[in-house]
């Protein structure tokens, strides 16, 4: 974790902007609407996320990356949230790219949320923003792994991993937005990650963690719409 302690830190000014990837289809969750436009509490599951970002002080311009048969429709969703909508790409990776290349020239630090973590608490994306302001390149939110984990080979298990040095990652991910922009053409055409601070690990750069929030889970299959309705009804 990262500490800030003493007289000689002051803040950074620094302009923040964000890039939510929401272009996926959501095969995992399944059901016949994106998994973006899937209905959490009589809602769609980008308005939560969109909404969450928008009450974290920091965060200016926001660029949400749809499907491209989605840009319109979502344009006219979010009309309320002042946000940016660009069509993504066939993966990931590729879909946070094109967001990129959407955010104003004077943006200097970049948050990429995904929109399946529609739950995640603005205190979450503040320690983010924080912690990019006392100078890191690359900043992830980070919860302990719980379940014991196994290496296996087939069906058979070769090792049980030590679990205290692992950490589950979340996102909202904060960047320098120089050091993103380098890892993402770095990365142009070569192995898919699943998310950005990997991408500037292989250039060799510091990722640091803050702490993660449990309400920040990924809405991937249908038993995680039932927690993210439970934890709606609890707020
Ligand atoms: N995403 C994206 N563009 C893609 C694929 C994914 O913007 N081509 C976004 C998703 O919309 C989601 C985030 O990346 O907000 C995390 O991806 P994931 O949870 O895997 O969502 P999906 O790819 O939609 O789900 P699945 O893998 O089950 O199809
Ligand atoms: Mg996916």
């Amino acid at each position: 974790m990262l500490s800030f302690a003493g007289p000689a830190w002051q803040p950074e000014p620094m302009i923040v902007g964000a890039v939510v990837p929401a272009a996926g289809r959501g095969v995992r969750l399944g059901g016949a609407a994106p998994k973006a436009l899937r209905e959490l509490a009589g809602e769609p599951l980008l308005v939560h996320a969109v909404r969450g970002l928008r009450a974290a002080p920091s965060v200016g311009t926001v660029v949400v990356v749809v499907p491209p048969a989605l840009v319109e429709p979502v344009r006219a969703l979010l009309a309320a949230y002042d946000v940016v909508v660009v069509p993504g790409g066939a993966e990931r990776q590729e879909s946070v790219s094109l967001g990129l290349h959407a955010l104003p020239p004077d943006v200097d630090a970049v948050l990429v949320h995904d929109a399946a973590r529609c739950l995640t608490p603005p205190a979450v994306f503040e320690a983010v923003v924080v912690a990019l302001r006392a100078g890191a390149d690359a900043v992830v939110p980070v919860l302990p792994v719980d379940d014991t984990v196994k290496r296996v080979d087939g069906d058979r298990v070769v090792e049980t991993v030590d679990r205290s040095a692992l950490r589950a990652v979340q996102t909202p991910q904060g960047f320098r937005r120089d050091v993103l922009w380098q890892a993402h053409a770095a990365a142009s055409g070569l192995r898919q990650h699943t998310d950005d601070a990997g991408l500037v690990e292989a250039l060799g750069r510091t990722v640091v963690v803050v702490p993660g929030s449990e309400e920040a889970f990924k809405v991937t299959r249908p038993l995680d719409l039932l927690l993210a309705e439970a934890v709606l009804r609890a707020r």
